[in-house]
């Protein structure tokens, strides 16, 4: 398949930025210790977008499973948020003090999430993490974390591994395995930890999702009180998809704080921090700063996805993703290719068995983008409200092309 103009671009990006694509959007990336990320004949450039569709640098339409990583909720330019983002921008951004905007945002969040009593807003998710873990030391006057082995939750030096990671900010938490009870108790018990840092199920990139057993989130709740640690919920990733309350109100998490971004405004940049009553005195007295924190077109646009994001809305991503996971369950079992389905439906995990190296969902995705949808080999996907019931048959049918592929390389095999 030629792509030429996405060839051109990365000619030039290669000479002025590193990699020619920077960050996670490159076409290299760790899943599960191994070195594998988007597969080479795939596009590298993408240049607009509307509903559940992306276009590429050379015209071509996909339809779109990852809505960018997860922001792209209610679906690419959805009007009544980017209405809220215009209107917003129209006032004038960046202001030196905060505008109405932040405070109503603040009074919606405290009205969903279960548990909280107030929000601080920043721009990202390794900012909304970073805030709450700045708290949690605050509050406690302790340093030490602990952290689920492989979860990802953000640029800190401390929490991520690979180059330029000291490997001395690693050694400052105790690493568990998610889920871990026993692991969880005896590293609360072995010294003093100011907060226990979780995603609310397993949700490591290129390995089974894993959900919580019955009774996990209660057991984790007990343990941290028991050793006065402080129980933070990094709920960055699944956020809003899973219920309208977050993934606090979906599992029934009783966190001290919760870090929510991504999704929040529907692919505007926020934040937010949200916390107990308890700490809001340790909140107001740590010294946190951000430029463009409180970017008002940003808060306009979350208040504008939270009217949209409602318990029907979060049962339609649901029933969306159950059609593509249940449809692609049938596609590949009618092959004879072994595939584990993992995760909630709206965000699911698709792997191939015994691939260790990634490289059968490498040709997947490549077979998937050849015949338009746009689908990541290792990384979870991500459904938004603009997917219907064509578009994901849309996809399965591409899916059955992409399987097919895979089944006669597989045959052609010895
Ligand atoms: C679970 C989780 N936490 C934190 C982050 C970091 O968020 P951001 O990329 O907005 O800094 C991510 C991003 O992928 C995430 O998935």
């Amino acid at each position: 398949m030629r792509r030429d103009a996405d060839a051109r671009l990365l000619a030039r990006a290669r000479a002025v930025i590193p990699g020619g694509v920077f960050g996670h959007r490159r076409t290299f990336a760790f899943a599960g210790g191994v070195a594998r990320g988007l597969p080479e004949n795939y596009p590298h450039f993408l240049r607009a977008a509307e509903g559940c569709r992306v276009i590429d640098a050379d015209g071509r339409a996909y339809v779109d499973l990852l809505c960018g990583y997860g922001p792209t909720i209610a679906g690419y330019r959805r009007a009544e948020v980017d209405r809220a983002f215009a209107a917003a921008q129209a006032e004038g951004v960046a202001y030196s003090l905060p505008s109405a905007l932040e405070v109503e945002l603040a009074e919606r969040l405290v009205a969903r999430i279960p548990g909280a009593a107030w929000a601080a807003f920043s721009l990202s998710g390794t900012s909304s993490v970073d805030l709450a873990l700045t708290i949690a030391r605050a509050a406690t006057g302790r340093e030490r974390l602990v952290v689920a082995e492989g979860a990802w939750h953000g640029n800190h030096s401390g929490l991520a591994v690979g180059a330029g990671r000291p490997a001395a900010d690693r050694r400052r938490s105790a690493w568990i395995p998610w889920g871990d009870l026993g692991a969880l108790r005896e590293a609360l018990r072995r010294e003093p930890v100011a907060a226990v840092l979780l995603c609310p199920y397993d949700q490591q990139v290129g390995a089974t999702n894993r959900l919580p057993a019955p009774g996990l989130w209660r057991a984790v709740r007990e343990a941290c009180d028991e050793h006065g640690a402080l129980l933070v919920l990094d709920d960055i990733r699944a956020g809003l998809r899973l219920d309208p309350g977050g993934a606090a109100a979906h599992f029934g998490i009783d966190a001290d704080l919760v870090c929510l971004s991504k999704a929040l405004a529907n692919g505007y940049p926020v934040a937010a921090t949200l916390g107990r009553e308890r700490l809001c005195g340790a909140a107001a007295e740590v010294f946190v700063s951000g430029t463009f924190w409180g970017f008002s077109p940003a808060l306009a646009a979350a208040l504008a996805t939270l009217e949209l994001v409602d318990a029907a809305a979060c049962a339609r991503l649901a029933a969306m993703g159950e059609r593509l996971c249940v449809g692609l369950g049938e596609l590949a079992s009618a092959r004879g290719l072994a595939v584990e389905i993992s995760g909630p439906p709206a965000l699911p995990l698709i792997r191939f068995i015994d691939d260790p190296r990634f490289d059968r969902a490498c040709a997947f995705a490549e077979g998937l983008a050849r015949r338009g949808v746009l689908a990541h080999p290792t990384h979870n996907w991500f459904l938004s409200l603009a997917h219907d019931e064509a578009a994901i048959d849309e996809a399965l049918s591409a899916a059955a092309g992409a399987l097919d592929d895979l089944a006669e390389d597989a045959e052609r095999r010895p």
